[in-house]
């Protein structure tokens, strides 16, 4: 029997059941250590191209790629056993064809275990959406700020603010329900527009930097950690300070060899205790 058959992992069925029931709870991660502490907390795991920023201090998300991902997804799917995992699509790994995306999006969840692929998009990705989730690959999709269009965008900004804008992002959302997308992640829009995009849809949206109102919410864990360097976006909180504590721990380490006070014999092999 597969280590993969031998897991309950929550499913995208599931997830889909719980649009207007219970709240989806999502956070990133890319390494085991991460998904080991919040195996059977979370209902989904997102092992985001945030990776590229958060993991490599890249400048932004568009150079991480798909072997990188994949590595990094094989890691959190391998550790955490009961979340729904879902790998981003990196940035030039889908947008050319349908059979590219298909051909890229097999290779991540063959390597890595993963239940599923998000990529970035508006209505003229919806056609892609639509040729994976026939060959069998479940989309989230994600509207609204797409980090992968910083160039276009001219930086990480707010969207769906004018009317106009607003029209186009529902539009998305509502193309890629159309193809067959399991779920919508909306990031950073108006709040209005995210409620409104959750009430018209019949599949779950996950917020970030959107609105309460959003079937679930996600966020990049080392920014409710503390351990993003300070540079904490807007829409979200920090709900523990890690970085004190893991600082705490390396100082103590530091302090203690420059002293000599460790190791101690019981650290050494060869050395009776005590
Ligand atoms: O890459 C990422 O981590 C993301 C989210 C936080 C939604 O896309």
């Amino acid at each position: 029997m597969s280590v993969h058959s031998q897991t309950r992992r929550t499913s995208v069925p599931q997830l889909m059941a719980r649009k207007g029931q219970e709240k989806i709870v999502a956070l990133t991660a890319y390494s085991a250590p991460i998904a080991r502490l919040m195996d059977g907390v979370v209902d989904m795991i997102l092992v985001g191209d945030s990776t590229a920023m958060v993991a490599y201090n890249m400048r932004d998300t568009l150079s991480i790629t798909v072997e990188q991902m994949a590595a990094h997804a094989a890691a959190v799917v391998r550790t955490a056993q009961q979340p729904c995992v879902m790998v981003d699509m990196p940035f030039g790994s889908y947008q050319e064809s349908p059979q590219q995306a298909f051909k890229n999006a097999a290779h991540m969840l063959a390597v890595s275990g993963a239940d599923g692929v998000k990529l970035e998009g508006g209505e003229p990705l919806a056609a892609t959406t639509q040729f994976l989730v026939e060959r069998g690959i479940p989309v989230l999709a994600h509207v609204g700020l797409m980090p992968q269009y910083v160039n276009t965008m001219g930086g990480f900004r707010a969207q769906g603010m004018s009317d106009e804008s607003a029209q186009r992002i529902m539009q998305d959302a509502a193309a890629h329900q159309q193809a067959g997308a399991w779920g919508v992640v909306i990031e950073g829009v108006a709040e209005s527009l995210g409620r409104q995009i959750t009430q018209q849809l019949d599949i779950p949206t996950i917020g970030i930097g959107a609105s309460p109102a959003c079937d679930g919410q996600i966020l990049v864990t080392e920014d409710i950690l503390n351990l993003s360097g300070g540079r904490i976006p807007r829409f979200a909180h920090t709900f523990a300070d890690a970085a004190s504590v893991i600082t705490q721990g390396i100082q103590a380490y530091a302090d203690q060899v420059r002293s000599g006070d460790f190791p101690t014999k019981d650290n050494c092999f060869g050395v009776k205790k005590g």
